[in-house]
């Protein structure tokens, strides 16, 4: 879940958790910061939620077709002490929290707290429209050890095994124009930028596994070498999950194409605006975890699988249980579910109880006869 684009306090989180949980989920990946939101408070830099929790206004609709801004500031994080709550309250349910920290890229929120992360030196603002944003990260060691105390804050809130630290969508450009970033690439006998993300993500890996923790990342981080401790999370499509998996790494799986449920559900013009693609309950239902490419000894490196709730364009509660139910259910039984067993019709046929649990608690899911 994406609480960066638009922010979820606590009370509609913790309810999210108990229908996540009545599915037998057992992980949520939180999403924490991005380039229109930082939200989780971290001691030691406070302007990384003063500033970048707070965005002046939100463009509407599709970037692509408008123009238009709502006007209206949006903001919002979650304490350290909402961290350990949520944190303790999932786990009652035998939910593992695996926080998100995005870089190099998705960065504009904290380049804007601390404009010396960045890699212009210019004064950016807080992200107010959706898209890949060119701002990233400088990999100076100054950064890298800023980073480190952040990610350091995290794991003493975190318990779980797995640090998630973004790695997709990185634009190099303003590597490729920085003086500073080119002595750094020379000075460390790289070879290009490539490399220098692949260096970047490393040290983040080196300080996790000194602290007994596991990097995760997507599936970028393969580019210019994984890091050696390193689990990929999947998503465009799944090559990135079965080249990883090959290696000996660990991966989840999460392509695009079956999982994303931001993506609309039905045809409907009616459906609430997405962003775009088109996942409907029976594809979720029919994928498979575990790559036909890989061998069943490889297969083993599939940890999971996972649906991902990207929140440009979901705004309210309403709307993100919309999009999450009923899909999740079907990303819930194909992935416990041993492949033989799986049954569409039996699948659908058991939803109708599960609509009236949801209706009994006020969920407003997507029911399955409608169009
Ligand atoms: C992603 O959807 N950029 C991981």
């Amino acid at each position: 879940v994406d609480v960066g684009r638009h922010f979820m306090p606590k009370e509609r989180l913790l309810k999210f958790i108990d229908l996540i949980a009545m599915q037998k989920i057992n992980t949520l990946q939180l999403h924490l910061t991005d380039d229109q939101g930082w939200r989780i408070e971290i001691k030691k830099y406070p302007k990384l939620t003063e500033i970048g929790s707070k965005r002046k206004q939100t463009r509407l609709g599709h970037e692509r077709q408008s123009k238009e801004f709502d006007g209206k500031p949006h903001g919002g994080f979650f304490t350290q002490q909402d961290i350990r709550e949520i944190v303790a309250y999932a786990r009652e349910r035998f939910v593992n929290v695996v926080p998100e920290i995005e870089m190099p890229g998705h960065a504009t929120a904290a380049i804007a707290a601390y404009p010396e992360l960045g890699s212009t030196g210019k004064q950016l603002e807080v992200g107010t429209y959706w898209g890949v944003y060119k701002s990233i990260f400088n990999p100076s060691e100054r950064t890298i050890l800023f980073l480190q105390d952040v990610l350091g804050e995290v794991i003493e809130l975190f318990p779980g095994r797995f640090i998630h630290v973004g790695g997709d969508e990185a634009p190099k450009d303003e590597w490729k124009a920085s003086p500073q970033v080119q002595a750094r690439i020379k000075e460390l006998g790289l070879k290009d930028e490539a490399e220098m993300q692949s260096y970047f993500i490393r040290r983040m890996d080196q300080f996790l596994t000194s602290r007994g923790r596991r990097l995760i990342g997507w599936d970028e981080i393969l580019e210019g070498g994984l890091a050696p401790g390193a689990t990929v999370m999947s998503w465009r499509g799944t090559e990135g999950g079965i080249a990883a998996a090959k290696a000996g790494h660990d991966v989840v799986m999460t392509p695009t194409d079956y999982l994303y449920l931001d993506y609309y559900q039905s045809k409907d013009p009616q459906e609430p605006l997405a962003i775009g693609g088109f996942v409907p309950l029976e594809k979720v239902y029919a994928y498979e975890p575990v790559p036909a490419e890989l061998t069943p000894e490889q297969g083993k490196r599939v940890l999971g699988a996972q649906g991902n709730l990207w929140t440009e364009y979901i705004r309210t509660t309403q709307h993100l249980e919309y999009m999450a139910f009923p899909r999740l259910a079907a990303v819930a039984e194909m992935t416990w579910t041993p492949k033989q067993s799986k049954d569409l019709a039996s699948f659908k046929e058991r939803l109708k109880a599960q609509e009236e649990r949801w209706r009994a608690l006020g969920v407003n899911f997507r029911p399955l006869g409608k169009r």
